[in-house]
């Protein structure tokens, strides 16, 4: 599909209509509700507090883009009262303990919040009365990763190593479930609920912050003209522009809310084979769009374990949902680092400028 037959999808699609965001006071959160803004859709977000200063959140005035309920995913009975006295249309989840590394630390919080939080969402949906398309959002690292150049399909197994990779592995298997169990999409006309699941790769883009993701930590060594430690110089992820999986989480939803019975299931979003990169590479790659900068390979032979090669097969999105990612490494590179050098002036005006390139 060509990109303005994919904008004119989602204007038809989300103008006007009632969307529940949670983690909309994350990286990703915060651009779905910018974009959600430029398509015109009513948006209620359900996260914490947004973490850290500077954050996206803030800085686009996100208050302004929705009404906003900081609360714990984990209430489940504040979670469904929100949910019903919204009456969504769609609903995107997000709210997740995103990081690898944290989860070491906090296993049990990761848990919580990423299996019982999807069970209560999807719970709260179950006792919604009304029609209501449901993205869940999980991540590439669901997959029982066997470390190889293979690259994944939806039908492949699901595993995860680390707390955060199990952990959102569980998460799938509980949508699956409740699909299964309570939406099953050949008999939708009762139940009137659509339920897909989402799994896209390393994402880049201005205003991410977090701690231990390469670009935020390439942007404050660089900024402050520190020699930036590279982590893992030789894994390969797939990289891509933040905006590629929010618009094709966004363009599920809308597919979903068509034809429920087809696209009621899982997909891949993830970048062409040839931004498959490693670590090393994308730093290179930065470098020459940052100019100045040093780092140093970091090899800690005692750091906990994370997935050394990682590669989505993403054509499924492209054949049945008619999503390409749209920005190859380097165009997402220079849009994520030209959104660093020059958000300050306005950081909502540049978010927006981004979102109008990417979307025509
Ligand atoms: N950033 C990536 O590279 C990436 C890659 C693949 C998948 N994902 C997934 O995409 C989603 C968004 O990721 P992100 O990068 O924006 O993460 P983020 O850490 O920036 O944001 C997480 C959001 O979840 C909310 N949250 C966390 N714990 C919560 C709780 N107990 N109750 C309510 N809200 C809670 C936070 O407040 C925040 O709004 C997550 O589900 C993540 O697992 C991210």
């Amino acid at each position: 599909m060509e990109i303005m037959e994919i904008k004119q999808r989602l204007l038809d699609n989300y103008k006007g209509k009632k969307v529940f965001v949670t983690g909309h006071t994350g990286f990703k959160g915060s651009w779905m509700l910018a974009v959600l803004k430029t398509l015109g859709a009513e948006v209620k977000g359900y996260a914490l507090a947004p973490e850290g200063s500077p954050n996206l959140y803030e800085l686009i005035d996100g208050d302004k883009l929705c009404a906003s309920i900081l609360a714990d995913i984990r209430h489940k009975e504040k979670l469904e009262e929100e949910i019903h006295h919204f009456q969504p249309d769609f609903i995107f989840h997000m709210a997740a303990q995103s990081l690898v590394r944290v989860s070491y630390d906090k296993p049990v919080e990761t848990f919580e919040t990423n299996v019982l939080g999807t069970t209560y969402l999807l719970e709260a949906v179950r006792k919604l009365n009304k029609q209501c398309s449901v993205v869940v959002v999980t991540t590439d690292k669901v997959y029982e990763n066997r470390e190889t150049w293979d690259a994944y399909k939806e039908d492949e197994p699901l595993g995860g190593f680390d707390p955060y990779s199990s952990s959102k592995a569980a998460a799938e298997i509980v949508t699956a479930s409740y699909r299964k169990s309570f939406f099953k999409p050949d008999h939708y006309a009762t139940h009137k609920k659509a339920i897909a699941s989402a799994r896209a790769g390393n994402v880049i883009g201005g205003g991410d912050w977090a701690i231990d993701r390469i670009i935020p930590d390439l942007v404050r060594a660089f900024s402050n003209d520190e020699t930036l430690i590279v982590r893992n110089p030789e894994s390969v992820r797939p990289w891509q522009h933040v905006l590629e999986p929010v618009c094709g989480y966004l363009l599920l939803g809308a597919m979903m809310h068509q034809s429920p019975e087809k696209f009621a299931t899982a997909f891949n979003f993830g970048p062409m084979e040839a931004d498959n990169l490693r670590v090393k590479e994308l730093v290179e790659k930065s470098l020459k769009i940052w100019v100045s900068g040093s780092y140093k390979e970091l090899v800690d032979k005692n750091a906990p374990h994370e997935a050394g090669l990682l590669r989505l097969d993403i054509g499924k999105a492209m054949k049945e949902l008619g999503w390409k990612p749209r920005w190859n490494s380097e165009k997402a590179l220079e849009m994520t680092l030209n959104w660093y050098k020059n958000y300050k002036a306005d950081p909502l005006i540049i978010t927006e400028n981004q979102i109008g390139e990417y979307l025509g």
